[in-house]
């Protein structure tokens, strides 16, 4: 690896030294010393060794894909990674988690979070790292999640002595709708964590680019179920029908058309002389969620009532507890732009909208300082350009060492600014 520890310490006094000069945690230490460090962790996540086994690292776990609460030998792989590091780490974290340390051990805490499971899918690209489990993949990008992450782990640990406060890798069960993230928060091993930073994958993004905003940028959202018991004459079809219409004007009637809401009926199905219905509800506030779960309650109850009919509708709060919105705090998010526009040129940093996606990392962005950054892998020779979550999703894996990179300089350049904070 081409680090120069001697080099780098002097570099990183004199970043030290000047923003310590500043006077508020906004400032931004001087171009030419970030420059210094985003190049170096560049060259060493993009040095042939390192990148080759960020690949194979995301392969192993690609091939071995996992549903949520079940992470047990991508944990596995995670520990082994962690142990020839060094580091130490906590296991299990609700249920499959690991969360590591490095550092001082003394504050500033800071996080970052990768996700660990994969999705349902049959996996329907022909390669040959191909998922061996029928009916799983990582159509998500969270086998190129946590292989950066253990990347930024390797190249912090090279410079751990640089550290100025603790580091906390978040390896987490369970984002696909079961929150493993509320579950990692109940277990207290963040207590005293300020911020936190995590990276997604986004194939409408090229390679070599990133996105955020700061602010909302994803939508709280929830599901329901409900069953409306007719008396026969198929009238439990009909109380369905309105009731579904009913749904819909709720977003195009009631809705500010500014603060984006969603209801969609996933399902209908008729079993004897009732009907099973559900779907899921979005908004980009937290109380736009809760307003629209108590109109679906009035219109799921009442509606049938209109037919002869009787209803029940189920939240199902306890198995799927629902998601808040992630709010980029506008701190991080200048520290992600930052240190992204460093690395990666200006022109590679993009403002992204809010999107109606919802994503377990909103349970933290309730507790602490956090941004969540969108990196591409679109490129359209290697055919890197399907949504998430489709069975054709495939990975540009020119993104590992850049997610490793950019994570390791946000860091160090994060802890820095936090102790130049505490000592002016
Ligand atoms: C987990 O590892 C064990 C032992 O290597 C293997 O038999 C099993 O198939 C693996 N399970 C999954 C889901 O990868
Ligand atoms: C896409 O990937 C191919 C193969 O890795 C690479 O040669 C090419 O430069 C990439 N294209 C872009 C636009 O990055
Ligand atoms: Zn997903
Ligand atoms: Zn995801």
């Amino acid at each position: 690896m081409a680090s120069l520890p001697v080099m780098t310490v002097l570099i990183l006094s004199g970043l030290l030294s000047l923003t310590g000069l500043r006077p508020s945690r906004a400032s931004t230490p001087p171009e030419n010393s970030i420059g210094h460090l985003t190049r170096e962790l560049l060259a060493s996540a993009r040095d042939p060794t390192f990148s080759d086994w960020l690949k194979r690292t995301r392969r192993s776990i690609h091939e071995r894909p996992e549903l949520a609460f079940q992470e047990l030998n991508t944990s596995q792989l995670i520990r082994r990674e962690l142990a020839i590091l060094g580091l130490e780490h906590s296991w299990p974290v609700a249920r499959t988690g690991v969360v590591a340390s490095l550092g001082t051990g003394l504050k500033p805490f800071f996080a970052f979070r990768a996700e660990m499971d994969a999705l349902p899918l049959q996996e329907l690209v022909d390669w040959e790292h191909k998922s061996k489990h029928d009916g799983k993949m990582h159509a998500c990008g969270h086998d190129a999640h946590v292989a950066m992450l253990l990347g930024a782990a390797k190249l912090l640990q090279e410079r751990k002595h640089e550290l100025k406060g603790t580091v906390k890798f978040v390896f987490q069960p369970a984002e696909e709708g079961q929150a493993g993230a509320y579950h990692v928060l109940q277990e207290g091993v963040l207590e005293g964590v300020s911020a936190m930073f995590t990276l997604h994958v986004d194939a409408k993004l090229p390679t070599g680019a990133i996105a955020s905003r700061p602010g909302p940028l994803l939508a709280a959202s929830a599901r329901f179920m409900a069953r409306i018991q007719g008396k026969g004459d198929g009238d439990a079809i009909l109380a369905a029908s309105f009731v579904i219409q009913g749904l819909q004007l709720l977003v195009s009637r009631e809705a500010d058309p500014l603060e984006g809401r969603v209801v969609s009926v996933t399902f209908v199905k008729a079993v004897g002389d009732s009907v099973d219905l559900g779907g899921t509800l979005r908004s980009m506030t937290t109380e736009g969620l809760f307003y629209l779960s108590e109109r679906i309650k009035e219109i799921i109850e009442l509606q049938p009532v209109v037919h002869g009919c009787t209803a029940e509708i189920d939240f199902m709060y306890k198995d799927r507890i629902p998601y808040p919105t992630t709010v980029n705090d506008e701190q991080m998010y200048m520290l992600g732009k930052m240190v992204g526009e460093s690395m990666l040129g200006e022109a590679n940093v993009h403002l992204s909208s809010m999107c109606m996606a919802a994503d377990d990392f909103g349970f933290y962005s309730q507790k602490m300082a956090t941004a969540d950054f969108s990196i591409g892998i679109r490129n359209e020779t290697l055919g890197s350009f399907h949504p998430l979550h489709s069975p054709h999703f495939f990975l540009d894996e020119q993104v590992l060492p850049l997610g490793a990179a950019l994570q390791a300089a946000i860091a160090i350049v994060h802890l820095n600014d936090q102790v130049s904070v505490l000592q002016s």
